[in-house]
């Protein structure tokens, strides 16, 4: 393997904590089972990831946790020097306490980095559902509920359990119903982020909240599971604004992807399992920046293409998943 890879931009959160600019996701599409993922957790980790973007839905911390325990106890890295999330999934918005138990347990952590609301819903699918799936206990958003939901992770933080707590999948009219209520303001957003689709308004507000936005597919997920694929979706890699800034560096269109990602101030999560991708992924934020120019132009690729419509949250009575998103 190359040298590790150091030197990685970082953001400081509202807590004071430091969170690094690139973190591994750790969400399969379905594709790559947990023995696979958390090998890559382990040489993501030996080639200098320092932050993982973990869920108790993703369905593999409890190897992921065997993979940390490992690292540790070779001495590869101190617990302290990692970054880790984790997010409730949405049928433990009653529990909290217990869903974070159960992924302290399968992490084998004695705290979380930084810990979220997966989807600001109470309404739960079976992980692999198809996109056509519906439940019919599912909700509209409530700011009562999820209120609630907020309380329970304000106490984890009180307790320590979770060192900073986090939204994921908001819309700027949900923060600003939410955000006064809020006694622990959000540290970090999750919210999808690539070139095709930019969600500079709601970037913008996290901002100006010292919210640090932490962008999810970044390059465009193109291996995401069919539930999440549709008639007319862009693909960033092929986007000739991507295209050409790659061609100018010599560099993959994906790795365009997240320089920007981390030049406009956004963590960037990037998911992969093979060696030579994520190493290139870390390594890219820390040489060539694009220049003025090339983030100018990268502004042009915004396409309004959400991704992740999250169709199978809608409740009976919605039809159009853009009710998610109002
Ligand atoms: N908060 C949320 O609701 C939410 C939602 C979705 C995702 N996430 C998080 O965000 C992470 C990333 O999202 P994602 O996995 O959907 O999408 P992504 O990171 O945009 O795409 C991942 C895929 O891109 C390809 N890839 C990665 N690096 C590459 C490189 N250097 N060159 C060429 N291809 C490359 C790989 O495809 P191949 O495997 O086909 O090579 C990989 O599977 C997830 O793992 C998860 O942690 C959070």
């Amino acid at each position: 393997m190359s040298e590790k890879i150091t030197n990685v931009p970082s953001y400081e959160l509202n807590t004071g904590a430091v969170m690094p600019a690139v973190g591994l996701g750790t969400f399969g599409s379905d594709k790559y089972n947990s023995e696979v993922i958390s090998a890559a957790v382990a040489g993501a980790v030996r080639a200098g990831y320092r932050m993982l973007d973990c869920a108790t839905v993703y369905q593999n911390e409890d190897r992921i946790g065997e993979v940390l325990d490992g690292l540790f106890s070779e001495g590869v890295v101190k617990r302290e020097d990692l970054f880790i999330t984790s997010k409730v999934w949405n049928d433990e918005h009653r529990d909290v306490r217990k869903a974070c138990e159960r992924s302290l347990k399968d992490l084998r952590l004695s705290y979380i980095d930084l810990y979220f609301v997966h989807w600001p819903f109470p309404n739960y699918h079976a992980p692999g559902c198809d996109g056509d799936s519906r439940n019919p206990d599912s909700k509209p958003f409530s700011v009562d509920e999820f209120m609630d939901t907020w309380r329970q992770l304000e106490a984890l933080y009180d307790e320590g359990l979770v060192k900073a707590i986090g939204m994921s999948n908001m819309t700027v009219s949900k923060l600003d119903q939410v955000l006064p209520l809020c006694r622990i303001k959000p540290s970090a957003l999750e919210m999808e982020c690539h070139p095709s689709f930019q969600q500079q308004e709601l970037f913008d507000y996290a901002k100006a909240h010292d919210i640090v936005p932490i962008g999810f597919c970044p390059i465009g997920s193109p291996s995401r599971p069919e539930r999440d694929r549709s008639e007319g979706d862009v693909a960033d890699m092929e986007l000739d604004e991507v295209v050409s800034v790659a061609k100018a560096h010599n560099i993959h269109p994906a790795l365009v992807c997240l320089k920007w990602a981390v030049q406009r101030g956004m963590c960037t999560i990037p998911f992969s399992v093979k060696e030579s991708q994520y190493i290139s992924n870390l390594k890219c934020t820390t040489e060539d920046p694009l220049t003025e120019e090339e983030m100018e132009l990268l502004k042009k690729a915004e396409r309004g293409c959400r991704l992740v419509k999250g169709q199978v949250f809608l409740w009976p009575g919605a039809t159009d998943w853009k009710q998610l998103w109002e």
